[in-house]
């Protein structure tokens, strides 16, 4: 079962990122207990497992995808760190904890995310055993995925349209930014270190356009109609901060039904990849399924 597979990934994962982050120095050991709190307290890690997957899928050997798969869970942490800032979004619960602030405190949330985020990079350029040519289109898309055009500008936007509605457009913007951007990413990334063709990482990129949006609407979906225990995160987030959703905008029933539609579309696109997609379509559905 798709659950299983997933836990088994994530167990192995974290098992690999354990030892990251660690201060050479007990001075600061606060931002490495901070970095490691956030880092491995939970987390889905669909990020690292979509990498993962999609460099299998287009011929990638060993695990040598793992520096990127850790690096992106690093730049995924730290913007759900930043996200639940006083100054953002201003939630109290990450991952079924008390958020990184709320333990650390908001200096240390702050340059906690920081470290994540330079750290990231650190990791991805050390990667062994692939072309280095491929790694440097990896990391750019690394770079370009977390950045001004992408998760941050996907931030920006949201932050704008608090207090004020945004329309369909406008949310299709945020979402295929401040969620969409480093889930595709993710996919494209898994393809470029196996040395995919242009044609399979087009599919990937339109199967994770799809998907990214999917999963934002769920998202959107899940603060509305969840509990904080199953989610692990405080519910009614985005109407405490007034912010227009999906839900907002076209009701949870047409959010329902766009999420199907928009999985369907998504598993379609890994057609090309023939039977050894399936397990990536299965993610798909698991995905549309969630209920945390
Ligand atoms: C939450 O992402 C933030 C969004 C982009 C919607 P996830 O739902 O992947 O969070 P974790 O990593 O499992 O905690
Ligand atoms: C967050 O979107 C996206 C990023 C952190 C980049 P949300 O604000 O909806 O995520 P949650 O619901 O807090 O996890
Ligand atoms: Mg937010
Ligand atoms: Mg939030
Ligand atoms: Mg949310």
């Amino acid at each position: 079962m798709m659950k299983d597979i997933l836990q088994q990934y994530a167990n192995n994962f974290e098992e690999s990122i354990k030892d990251l982050f660690e201060s050479e120095n007990s001075e600061y050991k606060i931002i490495s207990d901070a970095c490691k709190y956030s880092l491995l307290l939970g987390g889905k890690r669909i990020r690292p497992f979509l990498i993962n997957s999609f460099y299998m899928l287009c011929g990638g050997t060993g695990c040598y995808s793992f520096n990127f798969e850790a690096a992106m869970e690093c730049i995924h942490t730290y913007s759900l760190i930043h996200d639940d800032l006083p100054c953002m979004d201003n939630d109290d619960m990450r991952r079924g904890k008390p958020s990184c602030h709320i333990k650390f405190g908001e200096e240390y949330a702050l340059l906690a995310g920081d470290a994540l985020l330079t750290g990231a990079f650190g990791l991805a350029s050390t990667t062994k055993n692939i072309d280095s040519a491929l790694v440097l289109k990896a990391l750019l898309e690394l770079s370009n995925s977390a950045g001004i055009n992408g998760m941050i500008g996907g931030q920006t936007v949201d932050l704008l349209y608090e207090n004020k509605e945004a329309d369909v457009e406008v949310l299709k913007l945020i979402c295929s930014l401040k969620t969409g951007a480093l889930i595709k990413a993710s996919c494209k990334i898994g393809c470029i270190l196996a040395g995919a063709n242009d044609k399979q990482i087009i599919a990937a990129e339109t199967f994770a356009q799809k998907l990214g949006l999917a999963f934002q609407i769920v998202d959107d979906i899940l603060d509305e109609t969840s509990t904080e225990e199953k989610l692990g995160k405080p519910i009614h987030s985005d109407k405490e901060n007034n912010k227009s959703t999906f839900v907002s905008l076209l009701g949870i029933d047409e959010c329902r039904r766009l999420v199907v539609v928009l999985t369907q579309e998504a598993k379609e696109c890994l057609d090309i990849f023939g039977q050894e997609a399936e397990t990536l379509k299965e993610f798909a559905d698991y995905l549309c399924n969630r209920d945390y």
